[in-house]
């Protein structure tokens, strides 16, 4: 039988996990619904001290000045379970579903350890009453039918639940842009009252029409298949620009022409080093682990040939730099401007630099690096990750002493002044699209290297025919070598 909705009023809405997702969903709850409460609770109590200082855990454009304005009024950031969950008439999942890496289904299927502990948690607290459950992480088809089994399963309880799914589309970098005004806001459910509910919450910024409702599977997909729509984007413009490079075309000015068909789009047509950040890589793999589950070997292998491309191109990027340089990085100083997976976040997940700086340094090669947002022991953790082999949460004490821990730390260094990091080196590489590399005085860059100095731009962002007029070997992706023959 349905919950009667008549007499429910959100007063209060918690959620659980305070992380790139948590706090920028809820901290724009808090801005638009000042007559509702919002508690975000998380485990890790340095996250959860972040968010209550000046220094957020995240950076995003804009979000500083919301939580500014709205924590201590009706947003607080805490660890205390009873305040933000219990107490709560709405309470969302946002905790992380990585993808597994070990025992079945390794490397492919999401992690769903996560949400079942917070469905456990839930049932395990809340005795009496009625919650919407809203589970805002990304995750696999029939995750809410999990949920809801486990929800029901107490026996000294009249606590009753609705779940609701609620994915989540931010791009990080555009996230306070992006759910202010989003493009839609989806809701799966069975409970047409329920979907009302939190429909309602979001009308208080969102316009009607944009907010859609599905069945539960159709809206759990929908965010599976849209991230793998945005990254085969990608993966199509860097096959295109493999071919260009080996043609003479030029992928941006493909990309200009195809863009301009209004079937088509010009956006996520930008050639570059290859996608990262922690969902592309991962929804995709979750989807074909799906298809394959469902037997549907032909649709695993062609979502899967979107992460092949990718790999490939961050592969090619770095043996392009190798061969460029004589055919040998060995005790060569290369400078490597951007860490983060894209501008505007300091956000490494998955990020192309990793794996590229990682081959490099397997090649002996010496790294500056600068970003302007990621700090020196985000990096050096990322690339001893990568080259120990070693995933989230696994960097233990034993590995910080292995040669590949050893050889980062000799081979690595972190600059926090882009001119310093350039100085001396072989070669620059542009591995992050940030906007203040093109301000630079690449005059005085090029006069500090070493020469001949190279420049690799994974993103094609800089004016290159005046960094070649300035005396630079310029090198792009998807514009074939004016001298392919010479070094
Ligand atoms: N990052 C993005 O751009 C993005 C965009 C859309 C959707 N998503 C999805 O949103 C979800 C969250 O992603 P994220 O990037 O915010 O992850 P995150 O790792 O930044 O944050 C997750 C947080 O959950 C906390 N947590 C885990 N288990 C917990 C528990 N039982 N109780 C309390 N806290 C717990 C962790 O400590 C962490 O702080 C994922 O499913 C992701 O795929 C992410």
């Amino acid at each position: 039988m349905s919950t009667d909705y008549s007499n429910f009023t959100v007063k209060r809405i918690g959620c659980i996990g305070a992380g790139y997702v948590g706090g920028p969903t809820m901290s724009m709850i808090a801005k638009y619904c000042p007559h509702i409460d919002v508690y975000i609770f998380d485990l890790n109590q340095t996250r959860i001290n972040a968010w209550n200082s000046d220094n957020l855990p995240i950076y995003e454009p804009g979000l500083d000045e919301i939580v500014q304005e709205r924590r201590g009024k009706n947003l607080f950031f805490t660890t205390d379970y009873t305040e933000a969950v219990i107490k709560s008439d709405v309470v969302f999942l946002s905790v992380n579903t990585p993808t597994k890496h070990y025992g079945l289904g390794k490397g492919r299927q999401a992690d769903l350890k996560f949400i079942e502990l917070c469905a456990r948690q839930i049932r395990d607290s809340v005795k009496t009453g009625h919650k919407i459950i809203v589970e805002k992480s990304t995750v696999p088809i029939k995750t809410a039918m999990a949920v809801s089994r486990i929800l029901k399963t107490s026996s000294d309880s009249q606590a009753t639940f609705d779940i609701l799914s609620n994915p989540e589309f931010l791009a990080e970098g555009t996230a306070v842009k992006d759910l202010e005004n989003p493009d839609r806001v989806l809701i799966g459910g069975e409970n047409p009252a329920a979907i009302k509910i939190l429909a309602d919450v979001y009308a208080n910024w969102v316009k009607r029409e944009q907010i859609i409702q599905t069945n539960l599977w159709s809206s759990e997909l929908s965010k599976l298949v849209a991230n793998c729509f945005l990254a085969q984007r990608i993966s199509s413009i860097n096959a295109v620009s493999a071919i260009c490079e080996a043609t003479g075309a030029n992928v941006n000015e493909v990309a200009h022409a195809v863009g301009m068909d209004k079937r088509i789009g010009s956006r996520f047509l930008q050639a570059s080093v290859g996608f990262g950040g922690s969902c592309f890589q991962k929804d995709i793999l979750n989807l074909t682990y799906l298809a394959e589950h469902y037997h549907l070997k032909e649709v695993a292998d062609y979502f899967y040939g979107v992460i092949s491309m990718n790999d490939w191109q961050k592969q090619r990027f770095a043996q392009k730099v190798v061969h460029k340089l004589f055919n040998t990085v060995s005790s060569k100083k290369l400078s490597v401007l951007g860490f983060a997976f894209k501008k505007d976040t300091g956000d490494t997940r998955e990020s192309s630099s990793i794996f590229i700086c990682s081959k490099l340094v397997e090649e002996r090669a010496y790294l500056n690096i600068y970003d302007p947002k990621v700090s020196e022991l985000q990096i050096m953790d990322d690339i001893m990750r990568v080259m120990n082999d070693a995933y989230d949460g696994d960097f233990s004490a034993h590995l910080d002493t292995t040669p590949e821990s050893e050889m980062v730390r000799r081979c690595v260094k972190v600059i926090k002044d882009p001119y310093e990091c350039v100085k001396d080196t072989h070669a620059v590489l542009i591995m992050t699209e940030w906007d203040e590399f093109k301000t630079y005085d690449w005059k005085k860059m090029y006069d500090s290297m070493k020469k001949p100095a190279f420049l690799f731009d994974g993103r094609n962002i800089l004016d290159h025919s005046k960094l070649e007029e300035i005396g630079f070997d310029v090198y792009s992706i998807g514009v074939a070598e004016k001298n392919p023959a010479q070094w």
